[in-house]
């Protein structure tokens, strides 16, 4: 027997034994800086009778870091509530406020025990987050305007004051005279 052969004996064995997990993700997610970004994921299992099962994401940056415990996203992710990630078997959550410094590839990693254990991932989203050049400017123009209307406002309030003491010090002249 070659050892081909033996590994595929092997391999056909071990999947009739454990359940398989399948996770998917949607590829590419776009967001604009401060914006909400939906990391969408979902799993199959061939049978549900597993007890216990949870999820995470991670991302590379620059090594394995599971994005729940990472103090960069503190605050900043709503995820599935437990019962949506058994009925739904959604596994998805969205990242609030997101940065430039957000883009990448997030991994969702989906995994159930009981009597054995199994576990799966997706092929990854790539979260690309782009900076709100035209928002900025557009709240650069705004403070602009409040800023050239306040000072119109105050130079005009300056001049009415200075042309009533102008007034005031002309009649007074005359009064004097
Ligand atoms: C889950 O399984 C169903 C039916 O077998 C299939 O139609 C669906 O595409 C699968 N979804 C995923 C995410 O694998
Ligand atoms: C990210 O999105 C922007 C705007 O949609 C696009 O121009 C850019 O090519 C994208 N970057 C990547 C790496 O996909």
């Amino acid at each position: 027997m070659k050892w081909s052969e033996l590994l595929l004996i092997l391999a056909a064995v071990r999947g009739s034994l454990s359940q398989n997990i399948e996770v998917s993700q949607i590829p590419e997610v776009n967001a604009i800086e401060g914006g909400t970004a939906n990391l969408e994921c979902s799993y199959n299992l061939s049978n549900l009778d597993l007890p216990a099962g949870w999820y995470k994401w991670y991302r590379y940056y620059p090594q394995k870091a599971d994005i729940f415990k990472s103090d960069d996203f503190k605050g900043r992710i709503t995820k599935e509530s437990p019962e949506d990630f058994l009925k739904k078997r959604s596994a998805s959550i969205q990242l609030h406020r997101v940065t430039v410094t957000d883009t990448g590839m997030y991994f969702c990693e989906v995994e159930f025990s009981g009597q054995e254990q199994i576990k799966g991932h997706g092929k990854g989203t790539f979260l690309n987050v782009t900076a709100t050049d035209s928002t900025s400017c557009r709240y650069f123009t705004l403070y602009h305007c409040i800023g050239a209307v306040a000072l119109g406002l105050l130079m005009s309030f300056a001049l009415y004051l200075n042309c009533k003491e102008h007034k005031q010090v002309s009649t007074y002249n005359c009064v004097s005279v």
